[in-house]
């Protein structure tokens, strides 16, 4: 058995993901955790509760909300929404969500967790790929919390091609991703199982599509470890 994640004891998960490969050649951004063949998200999920899954909403993303830059009551997509904490949070704020991920046990739990709260929003289990390949929609605000730190590692160029397809003109872009200002051995690279990114290469990447709003330190949460992780909390706008 491959024990590729390892999260403390009282969590009783174990993640046993075949085909991620775990590259530690470049020091400065260790943690790359790459896909070799098809990855199953769904046995993260299947397996127990993952790291990212605190059931807490992430203050950075909540002080944007609160900060009302993005327009209240927006149309908005959430990319790889998990259990659903922020796109719940979001339809309290009566955002009109969609929230979209491709694990089913995720799905699941969102689902599970709208029906007890009594709130109704598009929950959809699909590939996001095959989500915008499907539907034409736009939206005001499209955001992920640790998505994009993952798949540009791989599939940068569509995950491009896939902000470009779901915003238009003046829609907004939030990612929050963790910081390569945490310096992390290739030990806990395989523990916390976050990738990390640095601010330039942010600016750089999504500098390339969206005007910046504001690239600044933030943090993450994750089950892995009792203090947050250093996070980049980033919104864009698309001129
Ligand atoms: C690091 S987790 C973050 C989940 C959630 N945003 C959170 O903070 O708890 C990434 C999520 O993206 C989902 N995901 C990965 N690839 C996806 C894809 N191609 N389409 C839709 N969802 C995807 C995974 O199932 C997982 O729930």
């Amino acid at each position: 058995m491959n024990d590729y994640i390892k999260v403390p004891e009282e969590f009783k998960i174990e993640l046993t993901l075949e085909g991620l490969e775990i590259n530690t050649t470049n020091s400065k951004e260790p943690s790359i955790l790459k896909p070799s063949k098809e990855f199953d998200w769904d046995d993260f999920y299947r397996q127990g509760t993952p790291p990212w899954d605190t059931g807490l909403l992430e203050p950075d993303f909540k002080s944007v909300i609160n900060s009302n830059i993005i327009p209240p009551h927006c149309s908005t997509l959430e990319i790889g929404c998990g259990s659903g904490i922020e796109a719940l949070f979001m339809t309290q704020h009566r955002f009109e969500m969609t929230a979209v991920d491709c694990s089913a046990m995720a799905i699941d739990r969102a689902r599970i967790r709208a029906r007890e709260k009594n709130l109704f929003l598009r929950i959809v289990h699909e590939d996001i790929f095959k989500f915008v390949n499907q539907s034409r929609q736009k939206f005001d605000f499209v955001y992920d919390i640790g998505f994009y730190h993952f798949i540009r590692r791989s599939f940068l160029q569509q995950y491009f091609n896939l902000l470009w397809r779901v915003t238009k003109p003046g829609s907004y872009y939030y990612t929050l991703a963790g910081s390569n200002e945490e310096e992390f051995t290739p030990e806990d690279v395989r523990q916390y199982f976050l990738p990390t990114v640095g601010q330039e290469d942010i600016f750089n990447e999504l500098g390339a599509l969206f005007e910046v709003v504001e690239i600044r330190p933030g943090t993450i949460y994750s089950r892995a470890r009792k203090e947050p992780f250093k996070a980049w909390s980033c919104l864009f706008r698309r001129p």
